[in-house]
């Protein structure tokens, strides 16, 4: 498996199991799966509901002795309801809490983005919002940096941030994030903040890297393209009989990004899995590279608000 590298030489695998849209009952026995066949990256977030049952599928994992837990890198991320400096540490307890787990691998801010403080589910209104003056990523990050003094979580990072964002962060604070998880497939290349990132010693984990076919029917935009149909994509897994969601996978590989794959499946788990061992030419990515049309799947529209709080999440 091809593996990223922090800058203490601390190393992840480059594919993970994504658990976004993963329901509870199933997600249980995906994770297993996942661990059992290989997988030694599991992505997951307070948002998605279902780290309780991550939780399980790690304990019992570990209980028979099938892997320790320091072999295994686990992500997870900082609900926006939890950013204000008292809220960060108690945010991440909880987490720790449903994984069953003493350390997490990575802690990831999850949107640039503040609710207040505690809301549970999606804000009904703007004042449900909190402005980035009334908390400033700032201090959300200085409080997430301290988890990483604390050796709660053994790196720190943030998810959805623009370059702009992140060196806004980077001029404010001392500590720069170790990785920016965003949406990235052939759509949406994403050159200039990979470069960015890159450039800065910021890894990247690409989410969505099937399109997400399976987000809520709010959350798709009319006649969205398929990537998992898409005819280019289709001819490079023929020439190199392997799927489309093996070539999807393998492309971010390429590209020296982490990507997080989501499925239920077992089957799907393994294939994705050995999306580490497909080959691509400099042509077949010339083509995927021709692919970018700047489409987003993720939008982002929906942390927009009408008294101009948030606007452009992505600040482009
Ligand atoms: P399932 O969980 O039933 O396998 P993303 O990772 O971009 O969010 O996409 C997840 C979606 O892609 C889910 O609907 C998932 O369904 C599906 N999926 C995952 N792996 C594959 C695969 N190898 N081939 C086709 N669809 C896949």
């Amino acid at each position: 498996m091809k593996l990223l590298k922090f800058n203490d030489n601390d190393q992840m695998h480059a594919i993970g199991l994504g658990t976004w849209k993963s329901e509870p009952g199933e997600v249980k026995k995906a994770v297993k799966h996942a661990l059992e066949i290989g997988y030694r990256h599991i992505d997951c977030a307070a948002v998605y509901g279902n780290e309780k049952e991550v939780g399980e599928a790690l304990k019992e994992t570990f209980d028979k002795g099938i892997i320790k837990r320091n072999e295994v890198f686990i992500t997870s991320k900082l609900w926006n309801n939890a950013h204000r400096q008292e809220d960060v540490k108690p945010a991440l307890e909880q987490t720790l809490k449903d994984l069953q787990l003493d350390y997490l691998d990575l802690y990831l801010m999850h949107w640039p983005v503040a609710f207040k403080s505690g809301l549970e589910g999606f804000p009904q209104s703007d004042d449900d919002f909190l402005s980035l003056e009334e908390v400033p990523l700032k201090e959300t990050w200085e409080a997430m940096v301290n988890l990483k003094k604390e050796k709660l979580v053994k790196h720190v990072g943030v998810s959805n941030f623009s370059q702009k964002k992140l060196s806004q962060l980077m001029s404010e604070t001392d500590f720069v994030p170790e990785m920016n998880q965003i949406e990235l497939h052939p759509y949406l290349h994403q050159e200039e903040l990979v470069k960015f990132c890159h450039d800065n010693a910021i890894l990247i984990t690409a989410f969505s890297p099937l399109g997400s076919q399976d987000r809520t029917e709010e959350m798709k935009a009319e006649n969205e393209p398929t990537l998992l149909e898409n005819e280019v994509i289709k001819s490079i897994a023929e020439k190199h009989e392997v799927s489309p969601a093996q070539v999807l996978i393998r492309f971010h590989l390429e590209r020296q990004v982490a990507t997080i794959p989501k499925s239920t499946n077992e089957s799907r788990i393994e294939e994705n899995f050995k999306s580490a061992e497909v080959e691509l030419d400099g042509e077949d990515m010339q083509k995927l590279k021709d692919l970018d049309n700047h489409y987003r799947y993720v939008n982002g529209k929906f942390f927009e608000t009408s008294d101009g709080k948030y606007s452009n999440v992505y600040d482009e």
